[in-house]
């Protein structure tokens, strides 16, 4: 196996965080570059298993910081990036959306010309992936049709449309300098070490302390969920296999209306906390619905199985599951984020 040079942008999030972990412990012989700027959902408590690999290296900065990126290139003369830091919270997009702007559009730019200005035209063996979302595409009618690669793009909150920004970047820089990219995007994830303003960690905290548990509208908006390593084992094959300039849609053909997913989600926490069987569903409050909320997300994932051969290995009862006993057993993990503890012993650290 060849030996690479791996820079993971954004791998102190959430999803970062299971994608250079897979890395890390599959290719040893890869050396595996964090770069992340530990903004509030950056957290190196999620990379505990892995920090002291030989192959493993955070860096901490901004992937706006033109200056910053032109240095980490000249001294590590990476030949691959896996590009997921981002902004990635729609209703933070909506009520904050300039700083979605800002790294979401101006700091993958900052990338794609930095991967150019060093790999000087000499593309043997490079490659920019870029990590992007189904959210891109926009929304669909209940029970109607999915999410293609060939989808035209039609994204509705600040935070889609920073990320159709960027991959339309990604896909100029193919197409005028050749530049050798591969995009994937995919459906929401779940799983470990997601920040709880999403979904699911936010619902199974709030069920834990018994706190009101608000759905956006009428609960009847569907998401298609993937279990996060799941996702991390695709870009995985992408890596290695995908055909340069090709998006690959990933999903689970796994949609659930917001409504069930909770209710299924309070019968597992109530059940493994001790709780009465639904005891929980008393704390659903109804709030005001989301400013443009997408109505449903569904992805096609054939190409990624007929041309990659990957498909997910989880059901979604087994990952939930799963999700809700890793929740459960590191409610330390959880208190820090949400008390935001974690920041202040990492920042002395790195700063
Ligand atoms: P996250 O918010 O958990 O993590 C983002 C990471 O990027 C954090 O560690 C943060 O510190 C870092 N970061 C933010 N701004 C930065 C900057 N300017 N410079 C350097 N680092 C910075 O996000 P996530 O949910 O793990 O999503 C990761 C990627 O996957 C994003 O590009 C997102 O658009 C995409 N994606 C997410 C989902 C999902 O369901 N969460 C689905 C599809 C695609
Ligand atoms: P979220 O996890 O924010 O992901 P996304 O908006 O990127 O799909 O939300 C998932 C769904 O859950 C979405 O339809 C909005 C809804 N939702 C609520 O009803 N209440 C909440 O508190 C949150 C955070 C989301």
């Amino acid at each position: 196996m060849k030996n690479r040079k791996v820079l993971i942008t954004g791998g102190a999030g959430f999803i970062g965080s299971h994608v250079v972990r897979h890395f890390v412990k599959n290719y040893p012989n890869y050396q595996i570059y964090n770069l992340d700027k530990l903004t509030y959902a950056g957290n190196l408590e999620n990379l505990k298993e892995i920090e002291n690999k030989e192959n493993y290296t955070f860096l901490k900065g901004d992937i706006i910081d033109l200056e910053y990126i032109r240095s980490i290139f000249k001294e590590h003369n990476f030949d691959s990036i896996i590009h997921l830091a981002a902004e990635s919270h729609v209703d933070r997009s909506i009520s904050d959306p300039l700083i979605f702007i800002q790294t979401n559009i101006l700091g993958t730019s900052t990338l794609l010309q930095v991967a150019k200005e060093n790999w000087k035209d000499d593309y043997a063996d490079k490659l920019f992936y870029h990590v992007s979302t189904d959210e891109v595409y926009g929304s669909l009618e209940l029970g109607g049709d999915f999410f293609y690669e060939n989808t035209p793009y039609d994204p509705k909150s600040p935070y889609s449309a920073s990320k159709a920004s960027s991959d339309h970047l990604v896909r100029a820089w193919s197409h005028t300098y050749k530049f050798p990219v591969v995009i994937s995007n995919c459906s929401n994830n779940y799983g470990p070490y997601q920040f709880p303003e999403k979904l699911i960690p936010l619902f199974i905290n709030n069920i834990m302390h018994k706190k009101a548990l608000p759905v956006y509208g009428e609960g009847i908006n569907v998401r298609d969920w993937l279990y996060v390593e799941d996702h991390a084992k695709a870009i995985d094959v992408i890596f290695h296999k995908g055909k340069l300039g090709e998006t690959y849609n990933i999903g689970g053909h796994n949609e659930w209306t917001n409504i069930d997913l909770i209710k299924e989600l309070i019968k597992q926490v109530d059940q493994k906390i001790g709780n009465q069987p639904g005891e929980s569903e008393s704390l659903i409050t109804f709030v005001k619905d989301r400013a443009g909320h997408d109505l449903r997300y569904a992805i096609d994932a054939t190409k990624i199985k007929d041309d990659l051969g990957w498909v997910p290995s989880l059901q979604f009862e087994e990952g939930l599951g799963l999700t809700v006993d890793w929740y459960i057993n590191n409610s330390d993990w959880l208190n820090n984020v949400t008390s935001g503890e974690y920041r202040s012993y990492y920042e002395k650290q790195y700063s």
